[in-house]
């Protein structure tokens, strides 16, 4: 007696199908699984044992032979449970064999109860069984919403192994699941720049930030509204496309950080990491590579508060992601690769104690300690960091002003703008932002006018300027150009980008 059923494993964020095969022979009752299991697969026998007696579905008194391919395929963890156990009871005719298992695909945990029990990566392994051909995928109720979000294929919400032996009889079918439809305009954060006070400069620069994807570190006293700002950051960002959100997701799918029951994530992420925490935590690993901070905020923004207390073998972590825009992690089981375009922003005190330039408290640092303290951060990671803001506290007025600010929609219509003039220079090639632009086309694309070119030699000779350091104020100097609806990048425009450089003052 044979059955072959479907299930899905997952590689990094690939989804990859695997057939289980189940054989029955007469003999002493036994259940043996090969085929590269780890050994969470191994101990699912436990667990489809107990579920199935508890269900009231037998497991047939035989020695029983579960063989997962592809074999060269490492299966991983629990989510094989649900298609073994189908395939177990097909073999033993508990599922009439006459129901063809060909076009289904059955992921899920199983309780001891027999419940089906919530997964990860079910999106990724839904495309992948999509891709195969599969016609209904069975997945726990808790990740039916976002298999839904595939097109063509059927999914049903399983709440347990029952309910789905009985729907697959005939007896009492499961509902199919009803894709939520994604709204990727609306802010759920629940959080507007209109919220903020004064803080004009910062929010001019958050809006080139966002224009031209440039990485900005606001410097000031606590207090200042640097997290406030940081936060409303994605609100401005353009809004996702769906091919965006669906990779947005795939990655939170398989990192288990996407809510029960949610579809597809609408709006671009916000990480803010600790500083206390780990290099790893932050590029993603395990055994089994999982996504770490840096993916996690791909398309949104990476939030790091108190940059000089992130220890250096951290920061020293982001610099290669942060230029290639995809972060690679090797294990001996291989290599797998998450990308990672995000908008880095980064908020820092003036100094030690804080009050350096607030104008309100007195500072307690002396020169040196100060100097210090910003030499914590200079360096290769600086360099990367497009625009640098003061921040000063808010007065009193400005408090006191009852008037609402700008609203996040109004500046975000500006940054769609923006960005659209700024795609028009890529004839035929897909546009990438102004902030991950190559040298050579910062070259071609950036180089201001006359009276902007010598500008930018009188920041070079004042502000000694690294290579790199250069060719970012371009790029800022382009995107202010691309908001204005300017073709030439002209003086001006390269003035305000160097008004955005303050730390590069600071230090000399
Ligand atoms: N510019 C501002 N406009 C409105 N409220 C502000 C502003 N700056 C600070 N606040 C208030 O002060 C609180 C603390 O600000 P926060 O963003 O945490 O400061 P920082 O991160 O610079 O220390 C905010 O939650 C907010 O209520
Ligand atoms: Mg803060």
């Amino acid at each position: 007696m044979l059955s072959v059923v479907y299930g899905a494993g997952l590689s990094g964020l690939d989804g990859f199908l695997i057939t289980i095969e189940c054989s029955g022979q007469r003999n002493l009752p036994a259940l043996n699984i090969v085929g590269l299991p780890d050994l969470a697969v191994r101990e699912a026998k436990e667990r489809i044992r107990a579920a199935a007696d508890n269900s009231g579905l037998p497991i047939p008194e035989m020695e029983l032979i579960l063989n997962l391919a592809p074999a060269d395929k490492r299966k991983e963890g629990s989510s094989l449970d649900l298609s073994m156990l189908v395939s177990i009871l097909q073999c033993g005719g508990i599922i009439p064999r006459e129901i063809g298992m060909r076009d289904k695909c059955f992921l899920g945990e199983l309780s001891l109860s027999g419940e089906v029990r919530k997964i990860r990566g079910v999106l990724n392994m839904t495309l992948c069984a999509k891709e195969a051909g599969i016609k209904e995928i069975y997945v726990p109720v808790e990740n039916a919403a976002e298999a839904a979000a595939v097109e063509g294929i059927t999914v049903y919400g399983t709440p347990s192994v029952r309910a789905l032996v009985d729907h697959l009889k005939g007896e009492d079918p499961l509902a199919a699941a009803v894709p939520i439809v994604p709204d990727f305009a609306d802010f759920a954060g629940g959080v507007d720049f209109s919220e903020v006070r004064g803080q004009a400069q910062a929010k001019r620069a958050m809006e080139i930030a966002a224009a031209g994807a440039h990485n900005l570190l606001l410097v000031g006293p606590p207090g200042s509204g640097k997290s406030m700002l940081a936060k409303r950051f994605p609100t401005i960002m353009p809004p996702l496309s769906f091919a965006e959100s669906v990779e947005i997701t795939k990655i939170h799918s398989v990192a288990g950080t996407l809510e029960s029951g949610s579809g597809l994530i609408t709006q671009r992420p916000f990480r803010a990491p600790h500083h206390t925490m780990s290099a790893p935590s932050l590029v993603g690993g395990g055994k089994i590579p999982t996504p770490g901070e840096l993916a996690l905020a791909h398309g949104g923004v990476l939030f790091l508060d108190e940059l000089p207390e992130y220890p250096r073998i951290v920061t020293e972590s982001l610099r290669q992601p942060l230029e290639d825009g995809a972060v690679t992690i090797t294990r001996a089981a291989g290599r797998c690769t998450f990308p990672c375009r995000v908008t880095m922003i980064a908020a820092m005190n003036p100094c030690p104690c804080g009050n350096h330039g607030s104008g309100q408290q007195p500072c307690t640092c002396s020169t040196e300690m100060r100097h210090r303290y910003l030499a914590k951060i200079s360096g290769p990671l600086l360099d990367r960091i497009d625009m640098h803001i003061r921040v000063s506290a808010v007065s009193f007025s400005e408090m006191s002003d009852t008037t609402p600010g700008e609203s996040s929609a109004a500046i975000r219509e500006r940054v769609i703008r923006a960005r659209e003039f700024a795609a028009r220079r890529f004839a035929g090639v897909t546009p990438v932002p102004n902030g991950a632009l190559s040298p050579a086309q910062t070259r071609e694309m950036c180089t201001p006018d006359a009276a902007g070119l010598s500008v930018m030699k009188m920041a070079m000779e004042k502000l000694g300027l690294s290579a790199r350091g250069y060719d970012r104020l371009l790029r800022v100097a382009r995107t202010i150009a691309d908001l204005a609806g300017s073709e030439t990048v002209t003086a001006s425009h390269v003035a305000e980008a160097i008004q955005m450089r303050s730390l590069d003052r600071d230090m000399t």
